[in-house]
């Protein structure tokens, strides 16, 4: 264990604990930007800095370890300041278009530039320049990133390397990284090609910023519109945790949150696979095929005024697609009575049961019950064995 004391506070923390780890464990605060709890640090962005007795000027606090009396320092009007102009040169070649940006009210840079005070850069100069006190160059980039998942607002990228370090950290695909240097740095894919990858989207739940966003996400809603429902993914067996972004009844985003048992990661499927919660196509009433004698009775009751019977399948002159809607009393009383037929003529084993992936353990554990002891077949299957 490492005795040290910070702003003046006598704390213990575990050997190699980082100063940024041992102040946040005690409750002090430090502002950052390019850390991540769960990602090696990189003491990229400069503004975690504090002084330490005996060392001449301030040290990124995020990648310097705690030694045995330690004497640390975390604010100060020359700290303050320091992380002020670091904040303001980042801001300065921005587009501070928080009115319109999908991150604005969930942005770090956003809250760090609030809670310093600074104010917007002065509207911008002719060929993309700026005013204010850092006046010169901007980059923008016209160009959109044609993947069909990740919007990457690249002029909005503090490069702060969180995407690059989760990508290859954590998802071990290493899809983009830095390339070009100085004021031409940017983060890409292989030769600025579209983004091509798992789509995970874990580099998006990193970002510190509004550089990385989902497409799906575009105009839906604003934070403060937004009502968090925590649940679990139902896409597969691992049952991962996640937060429903709600507006208005509509699923418009899904994340997952650190503490839970995926860690706030996710696949493709849990993060962007939402669309099919409200697509109209979505059966929410059961349907009860119906067999109309020709062609012709089968278009007249697809153009049947009669709200029960079922147009969402398109009109194809066909005689076997026609359904109609019915209650779940109906419906099962129906299905009881097609299997008890088919039990009594053919015996059990003419029948089989296939579950699904989406269905909870309880569930497909009632409907295995179901096939084997009030059928009495063992002809079961689930869609996640393929
Ligand atoms: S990324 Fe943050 S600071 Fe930049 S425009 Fe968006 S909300 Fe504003
Ligand atoms: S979506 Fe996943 S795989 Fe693709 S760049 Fe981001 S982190 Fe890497
Ligand atoms: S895209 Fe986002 S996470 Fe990646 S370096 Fe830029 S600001 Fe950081
Ligand atoms: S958080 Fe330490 S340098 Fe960025």
């Amino acid at each position: 264990m490492i005795n040290l004391t910070i702003d003046g506070k006598k704390i213990t923390v575990l050997d190699s604990t980082s100063v940024l780890d041992a102040a946040r464990q005690n409750d002090i605060s430090i502002p950052t930007l390019c850390h991540h709890p769960k990602l090696t640090p990189f003491g990229g962005c400069r503004l975690c800095i504090v002084e330490v007795k005996g060392i001449p000027r301030p040290v990124t606090s995020c990648t310097t370890p705690v030694s045995e009396g330690m004497e640390v320092t975390t604010t100060s009007p020359y700290l303050e300041d320091l992380r002020k102009t670091v904040l303001e040169l980042i801001l300065s070649d921005h587009p501070n278009d928080c009115m319109v940006c999908e991150k604005a009210g969930d942005c770090t840079l956003q809250e760090l530039a609030y809670f310093y005070g600074i104010n917007p850069p002065i509207p911008p100069l002719e060929k993309g320049g700026r005013g204010g006190i850092f006046a010169g160059e901007r980059r923008v980039y016209t160009k959109r990133d044609g993947n069909p998942f990740i919007e990457r607002a690249m002029e909005k990228c503090i490069l702060c390397g969180r995407c690059v370090k989760v990508c290859d950290e954590v998802m071990g695909v290493g899809a983009i990284d830095f390339t070009y240097r100085g004021f031409k740095s940017k983060i890409c894919p292989p030769y600025e090609r579209d983004l091509d990858c798992v789509f995970c989207g874990q580099c998006v739940a990193v970002c510190p910023t509004g550089a990385l966003t989902g497409k799906m996400w575009t105009l839906k809603g604003r934070q403060k519109e937004i009502k968090e429902v925590d649940t679990i993914c139902p896409y597969c067996g691992v049952g991962c945790s996640i937060t429903l972004h709600v507006r208005r009844n509509e699923v418009i985003r899904v994340s997952s949150k650190d503490d839970t048992i995926n860690e706030g990661w996710l696949c493709v499927k849990g993060r962007f696979g939402y669309n099919f919660i409200n697509h109209r196509d979505r059966l929410t009433r059961p349907l009860i095929r119906i067999a109309p004698k020709n062609t012709k009775e089968a278009q007249k009751i697809r153009s049947s005024e009669d709200k029960t019977i079922s147009n969402s399948q398109p009109l194809n002159f066909s005689t076997s697609h026609v359904f109609r809607e019915a209650s779940w009393d109906e419906a099962l009383d129906y299905i009881a009575e097609k299997l008890k037929t088919i039990k009594e003529k053919h015996g059990p084993d003419a029948i089989a049961g296939l579950s699904s992936a989406r269905c909870t353990n309880e569930e497909n554990y009632i409907f295995q019950k179901f096939m084997r002891a009030s059928i009495g077949t063992n002809n079961i299957d689930h869609c996640a064995r393929f």
